[in-house]
């Protein structure tokens, strides 16, 4: 398959995902976030390929001409067979190409690439599965780029990036049609891992005794199941974003990661360093008004001792720990009225669901307060014409005083009153923000009830449910995600199944402290790296080694001992978290993505490289950074990674370590059931 005669110093790049321009969940900030670093490696030879999906691409995306030839004709070929594709710069920072393939335009040969891939691979697909529906033409299409471009260019070599299943079943087309390209897998979570967390099975005790055949058929994903164990076992390389989630590979899809590449973020550093915490502070003004409007007829409790509390993530009710969330609030309701707080907890959950459109009562509460501020503007205008009349006519005698009915005129009180008047209200304030489709099923909903937070006057823990992600043009809560974040207090994630969550590290980065569990990638990463990280402002409740009860207990008393926090010790936690943010960093953590990319290189290549001049490691280690000891915080330690940036698996990247097969994704101070027995069943 290899060809000697490939450029292997300078490779092509093209990564390919179902969220590339197409904004899903958190593999859309993988991709997004990292474009910058991985075009400062790449430059013109790095492309993204992913879906057209018509609805965004247009503001993602700017169209232009291919600058490689062999791309051009490429495409060129495919279109006349039908295919519709845009290719131009995705508009974010880094501006990379594009490639998007219209999976719509060449349905009409879904049954065609279904049998082929059944003979090819002996992968059965059912009629009506949309999702595989559209695994299949994309990899199809997919293949077929490849294939064409690599018969085509054929003096440099090209690397194949596929992130997660949806977007992998071009691997093994290639491994098949023994396509001269090098592949690299990521997984950032394995679909039996999130079916089986979401029912209710002890996942993390019994991962190595699953069936794991018997239970994807149970659940009628066995199709889709063999997409993704096959994408897995064909790739060159195979890789996945936390340790704990190459555990479950491990034992749900059967390879064992070749190593674990951290996701980034994209830090911005401020000039100065009170600016996030101004921003903090203009951002929660907007959420204090959409408050006053929401609770509008119960507005009793003092907005200035008010905290912000939320979770976010798509609906995914026990994997993202919401139950965990809606208890443990219950119990912190509780504790703070036991203790005769005078602390509000404003608690927000932003769950994308079913809905019919926004409530009458929200876009009510919202319209209300907006007219009486617009009343009290207009009369506060008049009140100061008046008085500046009054002034201006006492002609130098300064005894006489304007009386408050000389002031305010019986008009301006009959408006007031009348605005106070609709301000009334005899139902409580709304829970949830939209029409549910399903209200009576709802699983938010229903433990909302069952532990009974209604947003009544004496609850100090009041709850918003805003089923929709947000958007600074809504009509309510109109702030965009990032702002929302940085208006509230305390970002709240207790997931059970969560191979990485970036929404506490996105919280890190904008310096607001965040609560998360040892069974999320991110959680463990920071544990890892950080001695005591409950100090630096991150939280991270055990839901490994305890019971439930124990860790919603756990997660109360963090949340209480917050509470208990003064602004200035709240300032002070959110300077302390934002100087984490470095750890985060793509411009830290992309080498690992280089490591993988060139262990694939030297894996499709080895000629190319062994008995070379250069010498191998040389080579092999390019472009790896040191963390810039000024840029990392005082308090985390490092372990044994050697001053470099990622931490843990430096070795589990080398073939030298895999033949050794002894520093791999379990060390690190991970000990999982089974996890030392097994260790020693490796060659
Ligand atoms: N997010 C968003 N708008 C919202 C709530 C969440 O854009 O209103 C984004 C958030 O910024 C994060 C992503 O959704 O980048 C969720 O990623 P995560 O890794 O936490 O979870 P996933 O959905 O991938 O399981
Ligand atoms: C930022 C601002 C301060 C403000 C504070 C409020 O630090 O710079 O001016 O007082 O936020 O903090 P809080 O935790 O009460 O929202
Ligand atoms: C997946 C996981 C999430 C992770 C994201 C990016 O969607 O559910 O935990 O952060 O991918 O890797």
């Amino acid at each position: 398959m290899s060809d000697q005669k490939r450029d292997v110093r300078n490779p092509l790049l093209f990564e390919c995902a179902w969220e590339v321009a197409n904004k899903v969940g958190g593999i859309y900030t993988v991709i997004k976030t990292k474009v910058p670093v991985t075009v400062q490696e790449f430059g013109d030879r790095y492309c993204l390929i992913g879906p057209l999906s018509y609805k965004t691409a247009p503001m993602e995306v700017e169209a232009e001409e291919p600058s490689d030839p062999d791309v051009a004709a490429t495409l060129e070929s495919m279109r006349a067979q039908g295919v519709k594709i845009l290719y131009g710069r995705w508009l974010i920072e880094g501006a990379p190409h594009v490639l998007l393939f219209d999976t719509g335009s060449v349905y009409s040969r879904l049954d065609e690439w279904k049998g082929d891939l059944w003979n090819l691979a002996g992968i059965p697909t059912p009629p009506n599965d949309h999702e595989t529906n559209e695994t299949i033409v994309f990899g199809y299409l997919v293949a077929w780029f490849l294939g064409e471009y690599v018969a085509r260019q054929r003096h440099t070599a090209v690397i194949a990036h596929f992130h997660e299943w949806q977007a992998g079943l071009a691997i093994p087309l290639c491994r098949k049609r023994q396509i001269d390209v090098t592949t690299v897998f990521t997984t950032h979570a394995t679909l039996l891992g999130r079916y089986l967390c979401a029912g209710s099975v002890d996942f993390y005790n019994n991962l190595q005794y699953f069936d794991v055949d018997h239970e994807a058929g149970k659940r009628g994903i066995y199709h889709r199941y063999c997409i993704e164990r096959s994408s897995a076992h064909c790739a060159d390389v195979f890789t996945t974003v936390s340790h704990i989630t190459a555990y479950e590979s491990e034992h749900l899809l059967k390879r064992k990661p070749d190593g674990v590449l951290p996701n980034g973020l994209n830090v911005v550093k401020f000039q100065a360093m009170h600016e996030f915490q101004n921003l903090h502070s203009t951002a929660k003004a907007k959420i204090n008004e959409f408050v006053r409007g929401h609770f509008y007829g119960h507005y009793d409790f003092d907005i200035d001792n008010t905290l912000y509390f939320f979770t976010a993530g798509r609906y995914e009710y026990r994997n993202k720990g919401v139950d965990m969330f809606i208890e443990a609030l219950a119990r912190l309701n509780f504790r703070l009225q036991k203790a005769g707080s005078k602390t509000t907890v404003v608690a927000f959950i932003i769950m994308p669901a079913a809905t019919a459109s926004y409530t009458i009562e929200s876009l009510k509460g919202q319209a209300v307060t907006k007219q009486l501020q617009s009343t009290v503007n207009e009369i506060t205008t008049r009140i100061g014409q008046r008085l500046f009349e009054h002034a201006a006519r006492s002609n130098g005698d300064h005894g006489t005083n304007p009386l408050p009915d000389d002031l305010l005129s019986e008009e301006d009180k009959v408006t007031l009153k009348r605005r106070i008047f609709a301000l009334k209200r005899n139902a409580l304030p709304p829970i949830v923000t939209h029409n549910m489709v399903d209200d009576a099923n709802d699983p938010i909903l229903n433990q909302l009830r069952r532990v009974k937070l209604f947003n009544a006057s004496y609850d100090r823990v009041k709850i918003v449910f805003h089923p929709d992600f947000l958007n600074s043009n809504n009509p309510i809560l109109g702030l965009d995600y990032e702002e929302f974040v940085r208006g509230c207090h305390l970002g709240v994630f207790p997931s059970y199944y969560e191979p990485w969550g970036y929404t506490p590290a996105e919280c890190t980065v904008m310096g607001i402290p965040s609560v998360t569990t040892n069974l999320s990638g991110f959680g463990c990463f920071m544990q890892d790296l950080i001695d005591r990280p409950q100090d630096e402002g991150c939280y991270i409740v055990d839901r490994r080694s305890r019971s439930v009860e124990e860790s919603v207990t756990e997660l109360t008393e963090n949340m209480f001992s917050f509470c208990n926090k003064t602004r200035r010790q709240r300032i002070n936690q959110r300077n302390r978290v934002e100087r984490l943010s470095p750890l985060l960093d793509w411009k830290n953590l992309g080498i690992e993505y280089s490591k993988a990319r060139q262990l694939a290189v030297r894996r499709a290549y080895p000629d190319a490289f062994y008995g070379s001049a250069e010498g191998d490691d040389e080579f092999y280690f390019t472009g790896a950074q040191k963390i810039d000891p000024i840029s990392v915080p005082a308090s985390p330690r490092f372990r044994g990674f050697g001053g470099l940036a990622t931490p843990g698996d430096l070795g589990t990247l080398t073939e030298e370590m895999q033949r050794l097969a002894t520093s791999d994704y379990n060390g690190g101070g991970y000990q999982w059931p089974g996890g030392e027995e097994e260790e020693d069943s490796y060659p």
